[in-house]
């Protein structure tokens, strides 16, 4: 060996030796979630120094919560979050499908070939397979079409009553506003401790009104937003000492006064404030019976106003003539306080027709996880009505690839090494899911794919109870194919990322 060849390969092993770090760093992050993968898998308890514990069998919340300092073991979390985001489920077959692909790229590479190559090749591959799996997907026609209740099951881990549950607020949402763009029906999910499952064709206030004497029910509300304090203008510290400053605080405080008028002119019955109340208004409204409620979180304003045609206005925009301020107001056909449930629902809003997905929890440990899998479920059902779906279980990735496997000699040279990695990362869901379940993945596997060559029917899957083949779609096994497709992408993202990293420089610290 040259002098110059000798320094190529130390470069070579340098260049290796870092990507086998991170490639272990990512075995280790995805190693924490694959045995939560489908239906057999079980779930993690985490905790913390104080001893508080999460159990959850969510990817997502694990590696959110996970103690991680690794900057690759970092990217792949990051890639589970944006999972979320985009889709709101699939994060654990996220992970588990880049962390193949991590693996199977570092022993291509170490075999030698170069990591251009397997880079090229596993953004090809994946383009490929994204695009299999759209052209085999099949559309939702209508809400109605009893494989979407299927999709609620299968993403809500087999809890027929959140899979019925999400179905009546899907229902109650309407097809046209799932399909926008902006609109997350997993939002209108809320868990509530001790409550029955519940839909309400409206938006909740997590707050009782500000006193009790305050009407706990309303017929045809006028509501006004106060993106603000309900409260005179003010007058600063320092002004309020001068003699001036006085003067202008009592004027403030008399317009005030006057424009606490205007709501009853205007017939406003209910107020909702961002922040707090001051006396003077409290007791007007109290006198008059209007609800008031007050320091409502600004996520949940939003709704207010989207669901009753409201438009927030500041302390200031009080001082409006009526008729401009009475276009700022929003109706709903009925508000009601529920006092054990300490919360107030605006019903029948004249605004966008919304719903709230009340989810209702034996114990107070339970709320978090029964949330994230409605949630789950919700998202899951969003996206098969605006992608279609696909059979579940690892069947449509397994076909994907044997797909790949069978394009795999159409690809010159050296980019078909890249097509195998994502060929062989495309197994891992379903061998997991078959590992989860107790079976032996290899010997399983090979039936599965044997099965799905021989029928020629990629819904092939394995029933995890009995360990035999059968067909994902008439079993109801499925899952929304837009799901899948952000897990491959997302997956061939981190993975070309993490693999393409030959050089770790540790930066000075910051003055
Ligand atoms: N009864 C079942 N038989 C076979 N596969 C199933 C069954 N129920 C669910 N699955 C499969 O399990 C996979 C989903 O598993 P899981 O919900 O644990 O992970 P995820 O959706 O990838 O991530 P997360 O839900 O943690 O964000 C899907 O591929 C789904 O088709
Ligand atoms: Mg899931």
């Amino acid at each position: 060996m040259s002098a110059s060849d000798r320094e190529e390969r130390n470069g070579h092993d340098d260049q290796i030796s870092v990507i086998q770090s991170n490639a272990s760093a990512v075995r280790a992050v995805a190693s924490a979630v694959e045995g939560t993968l489908g239906p057999k898998g079980l779930d993690t308890m985490l905790v913390d120094e104080s001893g508080e514990v999460l159990i959850t069998n969510d990817g997502v919340t694990i590696l959110d919560k996970m103690a991680v300092k690794h900057p690759a073991a970092r990217m792949l979390i990051n890639i589970a979050r944006s999972q979320q985001d985009e889709v709101g489920d699939g994060t654990t077959t996220a992970t588990v499908l880049a962390s193949a692909m991590v693996e199977e790229g570092l022993r291509k590479i170490e075999q030698g070939v170069p990591v251009a190559k397997v880079i090229a090749g596993i953004q090809e591959a994946a383009r490929l397979a994204i695009e299999w799996m759209r052209a085999k997907s099949s559309p939702i026609e209508t809400l109605d079409d009893p494989v979407l209740y299927q999709i609620a099951r299968i993403a809500g881990r087999e809890q027929e009553d959140i899979a019925r549950l999400i179905m009546e607020g899907a229902h109650t949402v309407g097809a046209e506003k799932l399909v926008e763009t902006s609109y997350r029906f997993a939002d209108s999910v809320v868990a509530a401790p001790g409550s029955e499952h519940e839909v309400i064709s409206g938006v909740l206030i997590s707050k009782l009104p500000v006193a009790d004497d305050m009407p706990s029910e309303l017929d045809q509300a006028r509501i006004l937003v106060m993106d603000d304090a309900f409260a005179p203008e003010e007058v600063d510290d320092e002004a309020l000492g001068t003699e001036i400053g006085f003067q202008r605080y009592l004027e403030l405080k008399d317009a005030f006064v006057k424009d606490l008028d205007k709501l009853v002119q205007l017939g406003v019955n209910l107020v909702i404030v961002d922040r707090s109340l001051d006396a003077l208004a409290e007791e007007f409204c109290r006198d008059r019976g209007i609800m008031v409620v007050h320091r409502v979180a600004k996520k949940e304003i939003k709704r207010v106003m989207e669901h009753t045609g409201a438009r927030s206005v500041k302390r200031t925009g009080l001082a409006k003539p009526v008729e401009e301020l009475s276009r700022y107001l929003g109706n709903a056909g009925k508000v009601v306080v529920n006092h054990r449930m300490k919360h107030v629902r605006i019903l029948d809003g004249s605004g966008t027709p919304t719903a709230t997905i009340l989810v209702g929890a034996p114990t107070p440990e339970l709320v978090g996880e029964r949330e994230r899998i409605a949630r789950d479920a919700a998202s899951s059902v969003q996206a098969a009505v605006r992608s279609g779906y696909i059979p579940g279980g690892g069947a449509i990735e397994l076909a994907a690839s044997i797909e790949l496997e069978k394009q795999k000699s159409a690809l010159r040279g050296m980019e078909s090494f890249g097509m195998e990695v994502v060929s062989h990362a495309m197994r891992r869901p379903l061998t997991q899911m078959i590992q989860n379940a107790g079976f032996s993945p290899l010997e399983k596997v090979e039936q599965v794919k044997a099965t799905q060559i021989e029928t020629g029917n990629h819904a092939f899957g394995l029933d995890l109870d009995t360990g035999t083949p059968v067909d994902m779609l008439e079993v109801g096994v499925v899952d929304p194919v837009q799901v899948k497709i952000q897990a491959v992408q997302a997956a061939a993202e981190v993975s070309r990322a993490i693999l393409r990293i030959h050089t770790i420089i540790r930066m000075k610290e910051e003055e």
